[in-house]
């Protein structure tokens, strides 16, 4: 039997998409990491549960857009700092039709357990507003819709899967909203604006998911590029893509497999911490402040305050640092960058806990490993390693032996950002 013909960017491919073989051979460098899916199997997953869902139909147009893992910058974006993410082959594929009347149908085939995988609404387009409730992953895409930069939308019927881990720190949020963007851009064309698609992904997280989140995952989500890592200024959101394609390279996500109830207030904390630093500081933002500024102001900062603000300070200088090393394919460098930025996380901005501290040592005493680091928001989620690629097996083997819980592995190349998918 044929595969299914899919077709994304400008490359029609088929049964045997250079996207697939390229994750294939990644993940054979390992046979103890997990199997990512390849993009075919995921939309192939998403048309049969839509064809099961509306007997009798088809889903007429598809998009998908990635996870990312960040390799250094963290609590800075929010910040206007500097941040040194990538786009992961880890994707949510959204697909569907357009429908008569003003009704939005939604089916997902992942979410939490004791949700609801299948939501009903108007769409917004009398003057009605769409307010977050209950299921919970809902309110990402009423989040999307609601600042969806064109309207009015029709109907439509639309189904969605993913490869992200949810809640795992890998953005899986980020993934559903920019995906579900790139879906309704089939259905009503925007302008097309990449840089204002994301900041509306973003504003989607804030008013309906309630998280104050920065730009970083979003705007990685929309514009990844395959083979390199972004270096995005925050602030004037510009971006310097650095290569990132070494084949003797690996680029390791462990996922700890746990995550603290504390990540989502802590996170609002975090952000208040940092907006006080700046403002006794006289700043705008930590990004315009230098460690001398922090210096000068330590008699007026409580501790707390204090070492948050150092973090973020010194966090942005280490991102710039290791956008250099990481061009110059100085990964001895680079290793020990994201091992000052894990430990700055650890006691300054106190964001990582003890599976996340254990992964990373238990990393970093393998023979090859350049650097490791926690990953994302913190209180649990993932760690990142960079390690040369022959030691993939040996590193994985001996973070399970160290390692007191069940982690799952993913070997991972930066990959596009959101597409259009063709069906046919
Ligand atoms: C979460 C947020 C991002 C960023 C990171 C920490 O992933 O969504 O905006 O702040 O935490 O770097």
């Amino acid at each position: 039997m044929r595969g299914p013909i899919v077709s994304y960017g400008t490359d029609r491919v088929t049964r045997f998409p250079f996207f697939k073989i390229f994750i294939t051979v990644q993940s054979n460098l390992s046979t103890m990491a997990s199997q990512i899916p390849s993009l075919v199997e995921l939309v192939l997953e998403a048309s049969s549960l839509y064809k099961q869902t509306f007997p009798g139909e088809t889903p007429q147009i598809a998009a998908c857009a990635p996870g990312r893992v960040n390799l250094i910058g963290e609590h800075t974006d929010y910040n206007q700092g500097y941040v040194l993410p990538m786009a992961l082959p880890l994707v949510t594929v959204v697909v569907g039709s357009p429908s008569p009347g003003d009704d939005a149908i939604i089916v997902t085939a992942t979410g939490h357990a004791d949700e609801p995988r299948r939501v009903n609404f108007s769409l917004p387009n009398k003057g009605s507003t769409l307010s977050p409730g209950v299921p919970y992953w809902a309110n990402y895409v009423k989040g999307v819709i609601h600042h969806y930069r064109a309207q009015p939308l029709p109907g439509f019927k639309a189904v969605v899967v993913s490869s992200v881990p949810l809640g795992g720190g890998l953005s899986s949020s980020a993934s559903l909203e920019v995906a579900f963007y790139t879906f309704l851009q089939q259905l009503r064309p925007d302008d097309g604006d990449k840089i204002l698609k994301a900041v509306a992904c973003q504003q989607a997280e804030h008013t309906h998911a309630g998280v104050p989140c920065g730009i970083m995952d979003q705007f990685v989500s929309v514009l990844g590029k395959e083979g390199h890592a972004l270096l995005i200024d925050c602030r004037s959101l510009e971006t310097i893509p650095v290569p990132l394609a070494d084949p003797d390279l690996v680029i390791l996500i462990t996922n700890s497999n746990v995550k603290h109830s504390l990540a989502s207030s802590e996170y609002a904390v975090r952000r208040r911490q940092c907006e006080k630093a700046a403002s006794i500081l006289g700043k705008d933002s930590l990004r315009d402040a230098t460690l001398k500024d922090l210096e000068g102001f330590r008699d007026e900062l409580d501790d707390v305050i204090y070492r948050r603000a150092r973090h973020v300070i010194e966090e942005n200088h280490r991102t710039v640092k290791a956008a250099e090393f990481l061009k110059r394919g100085a990964y001895h460098e680079f290793g020990q960058l994201m091992l000052e930025s894990h430990n700055s996380l650890r006691d300054l901005y106190e964001v990582s806990c003890k599976d996340l501290d254990c992964l990373v040592s238990a990393a970093m005493e393998v023979n090859g490993v350049f650097g490791s680091r926690m990953t994302g928001g913190g209180f649990g989620g993932c760690t990142v390693t960079l390690l040369k690629a022959h030691v993939i097996d040996r590193t994985i083997q001996h973070i399970q032996e160290r390692y007191h819980g069940t982690p799952t592995f993913f070997v991972t190349t930066p990959s596009e950002g959101a597409r259009d998918l063709q069906l046919s």
